[in-house]
């Protein structure tokens, strides 16, 4: 594949060449320090970020390369009114690949059908997090030795976190992997997530509300922020916001190898006692971030010249402009003059599903 919009969107294969590409990295950094000289990554920041564009920035300046772009979309044509498409051709003068984070959701695949240059979703809205998930995917090889047979805990804001989505899309291709949800009611993984990935593509989940009941069984915990920009009712995120917190006492009967996870920022679901445990890895994990999008902006400059690597990033079973999206965040009801709604079939057959961002047509 050429660009990165969804973590489905690379073979197994492909995720294996990225993250062993990222650890030849780690082994040999003077080899790469000049092999993106003379090229220029785009950072299309529309919404708040540290690491995730930090680690952009930093991966690019390690392969000898240049950045440019924004990280205050006010302060950029989209002010004005630009659409998605046309900031995308406009930066594809000026850059050979787009990095872009967007609040509405679907964005980065507008930009990716109508851009020149591989696009990378660096996150959007609370949709897919794609190169989150590299990096998750790095650190629990780096620490843990494999990526088959684990047992994962996902605990906190399964439904908004799009780091949980994605990482469990990319771990539906690996095998013996158990996932357990840790969350309340308000805040449980989406539907289409339960049955048309993890059903569909047999990973075996369970749902639980207490991380005490499931913490020895875990070779993984990953512990999420509760979303609080997107809920439409604060009443609503103050009931559910303290409703996981990770303190070192609860580690107590977790396995010794167990790794902790954490996507970051943190805000109190884990408490600062717990840093020092060797368990922790979610600091280890930001510098994985680094390595992991130095892998992946090599990988994409030398697949864009790769035929083979030219395929389709919507498929032609596509229903164009019948049906309007549910999701008031979509880009298709963002930018209704400039985007056509799609749907496909749903993978579980029942129904369609928004290409944009997964969401059912509006009734
Ligand atoms: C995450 C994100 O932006 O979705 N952060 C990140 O990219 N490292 C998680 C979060 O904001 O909670």
């Amino acid at each position: 594949m050429r660009h990165l919009i969804d973590p489905t969107d690379l073979s197994k294969t492909e995720t294996e060449e990225i993250v062993n590409l990222a650890l030849d990295i780690i082994g040999n950094r003077d080899k790469y320090s000049e092999v993106c000289k003379g090229k220029k990554l785009a950072t299309l920041f529309y919404e708040p970020s540290t690491r995730t564009r930090l680690s952009f920035t930093s991966a690019m300046m390690e392969l000898g390369g240049n950045v440019l772009g924004f990280s205050d979309a006010m302060s950029s044509s989209v002010s004005k009114g630009e659409t998605v498409a046309d900031t995308t051709k406009v930066i594809n003068c000026f850059a050979d690949i787009i990095a872009m984070r967007h609040s509405v959701e679907g964005a980065p695949l507008v930009s990716a059908l109508n851009s020149r240059t591989p696009v990378i979703n660096a996150g959007d809205g609370s949709h897919a997090h794609p190169t989150q998930t590299l990096t998750d995917l790095l650190t629990i090889k780096r620490e843990l030795g494999r990526l088959d047979n684990l047992t994962i805990g996902f605990c906190g804001d399964l439904k908004f976190g799009r780091t949980v989505h994605s990482l469990i899309k990319a771990l539906s291709k690996f095998s013996g992997i158990n996932v357990i949800l840790i969350a309340p009611e308000e805040l449980r993984l989406p539907g289409y997530m339960k049955h048309e990935v993890c059903d569909k593509l047999g990973v075996p989940y369970r749902e639980v509300e207490s991380l005490e009941e499931v913490i020895n069984d875990l070779d993984v915990l990953y512990m999420t922020r509760v979303q609080k920009e997107r809920f439409l009712d604060e009443e609503e995120y103050d009931r559910v916001k303290d409703c996981f917190v990770l303190t070192a006492d609860k580690l107590e009967n977790a396995k010794p190898e167990m790794r902790i996870l954490h996507p970051l920022p943190r805000v109190n679901e884990i408490s600062v006692d717990v840093d020092s445990d060797p368990r922790a890895a979610y600091f280890r994990q930001v510098e994985n971030g680094k390595f992991v999008r130095m892998a992946l902006i090599l990988k994409l400059l030398e697949w864009a010249s790769q035929p083979e690597h030219d395929r389709e990033l919507i498929g032609d079973d596509v229903i164009v402009g019948k049906h309007h999206c549910s999701n008031p965040k979509c880009i298709s009801n963002t930018e209704p003059h400039a985007v056509k709604p799609m749907f496909r079939p749903s993978a579980d057959g029942n129904g369609l599903r928004c290409v944009y961002c997964e969401h059912r047509p509006a009734k």
